[in-house]
């Protein structure tokens, strides 16, 4: 673990200055962020579809290009899911009574700070636990909280979900967040295995707080990832960016274009890349040459929309019990509560 003391930080109280209380464990350095793209991009770029891992979507230029979506008139989620936050900080922390909040993908931790402000005035939080693949940004949000909360402990992990969930510090009674539709970007048997994990690291008593886009009228979904402005365009584009930057590729951002669309059959929007020439593509760090045919369509993710019914039938199917289903004022967003159950239900 290493101390992380930042040039200058603002503290309203000089006894716990913020320096004391973040930590910052880094499991994705960049040795290791450079092998696992690597293996993503051979994989993904030699695959018949071609398929590129969404992990990739956020180095700094990325995180800072979602950070925008979340802020489109058109991506409805993030203000949905702040107002069902707002509205039920209060039930939700006398519900988990928790002292450690772990939050998966916590990007800016923008929309936690409802939560963690309730926690820390009226709740037992001790500690704050972010977790991403996105290193800058986490960093920024640790010592933006620290900062915020004068007693709270902020420890934030770098790592990836489907290799470091291990590593996250164990201890206390916790409430695990996973905010902002996340969890729809995995298809549903990653997802099975994703939700096993995470509840494989609770406790009985623990939590699980999971953010989930709600299945709509097609058109307002497909404009959420279709904005006039071009940001989604540019944030999808921006993993060829990530791939020339890293492995010296010479993908021409401007030779493909960007799709997303409602599939109705599996309630998910695909999100493609299409080239739009016949093209030959060099990764040089890979001696990897790839071809691409005039419309072929390329994977970058899927984002799941789902209904009660279902997704809480997914929760139980890994042993959860679910608490409570909290919509938004329109029905467009859900924010589920599950509990890891006291003892193993009798089979
Ligand atoms: N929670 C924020 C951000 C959601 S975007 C919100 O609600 O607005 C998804 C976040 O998950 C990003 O911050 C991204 O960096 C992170 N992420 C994506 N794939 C990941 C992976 N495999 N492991 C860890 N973090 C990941
Ligand atoms: N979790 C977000 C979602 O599913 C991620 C996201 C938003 C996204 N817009 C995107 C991913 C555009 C790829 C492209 O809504």
């Amino acid at each position: 673990m290493t101390v992380d003391k930042p040039s200058a930080s603002w503290d309203p109280d000089s006894a716990h200055p913020t320096s004391d209380r973040v930590a910052i464990d880094v499991h994705l350095g960049p040795g290791e962020l450079d092998r696992a793209l690597r293996r993503d991009v051979e994989t993904g770029l030699t695959s018949e579809p071609k398929e590129l891992p969404p992990k990739w979507f956020y180095d700094e230029q990325g995180s800072a290009l979602f950070d925008k979506i979340t802020r489109l008139d058109e991506y409805y989620q993030t203000e949905a899911e702040r107002s069902i936050l707002a509205n039920r900080a209060s039930e939700l922390i006398a519900t988990v009574q928790a002292d450690t909040i772990v939050e998966l993908g916590s990007g800016t931790s923008d929309k936690t700070r409802t939560v963690l402000d309730e926690a820390t005035s009226t709740g037992s939080l001790k500690r704050f636990i972010p977790f991403d693949v996105s290193e800058e940004f986490l960093r920024h949000a640790a010592h933006m909280l620290a900062a915020r909360y004068p007693r709270l402990e902020v420890h934030g992990v770098v790592g990836d979900f489907d290799r470091h969930l291990t590593e996250i510090p164990t201890g206390g009674r916790r409430l695990i967040m996973l905010l902002g539709g996340t969890i729809g970007n995995y298809p549903p048997a990653e997802r099975r295995r994703f939700l096993s994990e995470i509840v494989s690291g609770m406790r009985p008593g623990d939590h699980f707080l999971v953010g989930v886009d709600v299945v709509k009228d097609p058109a307002r979904i497909e404009l959420a990832y279709n904005d006039p402005a071009g940001v989604t365009e540019a944030f999808n584009k921006n993993v060829l960016g990530v791939i020339n930057r890293n492995l010296r590729a010479n993908f021409d951002l401007d030779a493909f274009s960007h799709i997303a669309y409602f599939d109705p059959e599996h309630e998910w929007i695909e999100i493609l890349l299409q080239s739009d020439q016949d093209q030959r593509v060099t990764v040089a760090e890979l001696d990897l040459e790839v071809e691409f045919y005039t419309g072929e369509r390329m994977r970058t993710e899927i984002s799941a929309k789902f209904r009660q019914d279902r997704f809480e039938n997914e929760l139980i199917d890994v042993g959860l019990k679910p608490v409570a289903w909290w919509a938004d004022a329109n029905g467009d967003f859900a924010v589920s509560l599950a509990a890891r159950p006291l003892a193993e239900p009798a089979t």
